[in-house]
Order: structure tokens, then C-alpha cells, then sequence
């Protein structure tokens, strides 16, 4: 089981320093303590690789509440993940210093998306079990779905030490899919698909890190299969913010 080092959990006076990062939806700032950054989930959003945008008020604090209650689950069932507490707003949390591996890990319990126009399959198929793949997290190559031997043969570029890495990433991922799909059953949400990323911490741990929230997730309602994440700012339903509302409630009013 994953133990984080006692000197990093001392979280009490710890004060937000400079923005050192600024994504499509986070900003990641340092902190007074060396190991540790703040990461505020932002209203921004955006779909195509940045080429719509706009602000869902309130996203935000959505979705840093569903993601730290996401991180906590999935450490207390054995993940280790980049997650040590609270932030200093309601949208932020503190979290291990990690370099970033530069992979989107994507798992699939359901075929949907790009799976089913790269393929030109019917969405909705089930995967006997959870279904992995990896993309290229580069805006300017545009992301493209990276296979295992490709990523072998680019391990410095990867930043990864061996293609065991390759084989834990796989393992997390498909392990995470399970316990997703447990965590959202019982707030009456399938889960179809998902993004994850992963860093690596000094002494050369790889964990979970990023968010999972209905940015990173296909989320849509069991009983009625409404679609209660990103999508809906993607396919320019009237409502983009009902899903993180509605998923929110769900969450606090359990
Ligand atoms: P996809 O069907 O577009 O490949 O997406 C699969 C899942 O991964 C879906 O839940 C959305 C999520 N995802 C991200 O969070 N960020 C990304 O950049 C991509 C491509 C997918």
C-alpha cells in the first residue's frame, strides 16, 4: 500500500505561491512547500483541442469536489494518486509535486466517441473487460492514439524507465475502470469511458495525478441514459452546466 511521506502531508499554514501552469481547464500554482502545487479547476471550457471555448459557471468547484471524492476513492482502494488535501478555495486541492508523463490513458466500458469513429462501429458495445488504450498528449501533434510498440520505441520521450511502466499504467487504468464503475453505480451513473494521466514523483513512483470529473469521463444516467458530462458542451445542448449540477447533487445529497 502507497505511503506518502510524513513531511509532505503537513498541510497547515501552506500558502499558494506563483501560477507555474496554465491548461484548458486547471492552473497548477506552487506552493510554500517544495513538494507539493496547488491545482485550481477553473469555468473554463473547452472541446476540439481548444477550438471551442467558453465558461460553464461554477464548473469548477463541480468538479474538483468530484474528483477529490473520485481520488479519495480510488486510494483507499489501493491507487496511489497525486491527491493530500483541501485546497484554498473550494475549486482547489493540494497535490504531489509530479513530472508528468506525457500519455492520456483511456479506459472503455463501452465503445463510444473516437473508438467508434475510428472504427465506424455502433457506440454502446461492452467490453468483456475494461478496454485500454494511450494517446500522445501533444496539442501540436494533436494527441493521436499512440500503440505499445510505439511507445517502447520513444521511452526517453515518454519519460518512462522501462516497458514494465508501460504494463502498471495498463494495469492502473483497467483496475480504475472497475472502481469507477462501482463508484458511480451507486449514484445511479454508468460510466462508458474515461482519460486518466499519470506522473512520476523524485524517488520515481508513478501515480495517479490530473482529474477524473465529467471533463475527463463519459457520464450518462442508468435509469434514463442521459448524457451527464462534457459531451453536452460538445454536441451544444442548450444546458452544457446540468451535468456537473445534477452529478454535484448526486454526490453531496448521498
Ligand atoms: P474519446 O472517445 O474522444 O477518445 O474519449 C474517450 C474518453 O476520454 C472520454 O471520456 C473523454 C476523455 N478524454 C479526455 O478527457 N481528454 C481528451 O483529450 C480526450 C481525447 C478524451
Amino acid at each position: 500500500m502507497y505511503s506518502k511521506p510524513k513531511e509532505v502531508l503537513k498541510l497547515e499554514g501552506i500558502k499558494r505561491l506563483d501560477l507555474i501552469h496554465s491548461g484548458k481547464a486547471n492552473d497548477v500554482f506552487a506552493t510554500s512547500n517544495a513538494f507539493i502545487y496547488e491545482i485550481e479547476s477553473t469555468d473554463r471550457v473547452s472541446a476540439g483541442n481548444g477550438a471551442k471555448k467558453d465558461v460553464i459557471p461554477g464548473k469548477g468547484v463541480s468538479n474538483n469536489t468530484i474528483s477529490t471524492a473520485i481520488f479519495k476513492y480510488l486510494a483507499d482502494h489501493g491507487i496511489p494518486t497525486h491527491f493530500v488535501g483541501d485546497g484554498t478555495t473550494p475549486a482547489s486541492k493540494f497535490v504531489l509535486a509530479a513530472d508528468m508523463i506525457p500519455l492520456e490513458v483511456i479506459g472503455r466500458l463501452k465503445t463510444a466517441g473516437s473508438f467508434c469513429k475510428r472504427y465506424e462501429c455502433p457506440e454502446g458495445i461492452e467490453f468483456d473487460e475494461p478496454f485500454v488504450e494511450f494517446t500522445y498528449k501533444s496539442d501540436n501533434a494533436g494527441d493521436p492514439p499512440i500503440d505499445r510498440k510505439t511507445i517502447a520505441a520513444l521511452l526517453d520521450q515518454m519519460q518512462l524507465e522501462n516497458e514494465r511502466e508501460i504494463d502498471l499504467m495498463e494495469f492502473y487504468t483497467a483496475h480504475i475502470a472497475e472502481l469507477l464503475q462501482e463508484f458511480w453505480l451507486n449514484f445511479g451513473v454508468e460510466i462508458i469511458d474515461f482519460k486518466v494521466e499519470f506522473g512520476r514523483l523524485e524517488n520515481g513512483e508513478i501515480i495517479l495525478c490530473d482529474e477524473i470529473s465529467p471533463d475527463t469521463c463519459r457520464l450518462v444516467d442508468l435509469e434514463t441514459g442521459e448524457k451527464l458530462d462534457k459531451d453536452r458542451f460538445r454536441e451544444n445542448m442548450k444546458d452544457p452546466e446540468k451535468g456537473y449540477n445534477e452529478l454535484l447533487a448526486r454526490l453531496c445529497n448521498s
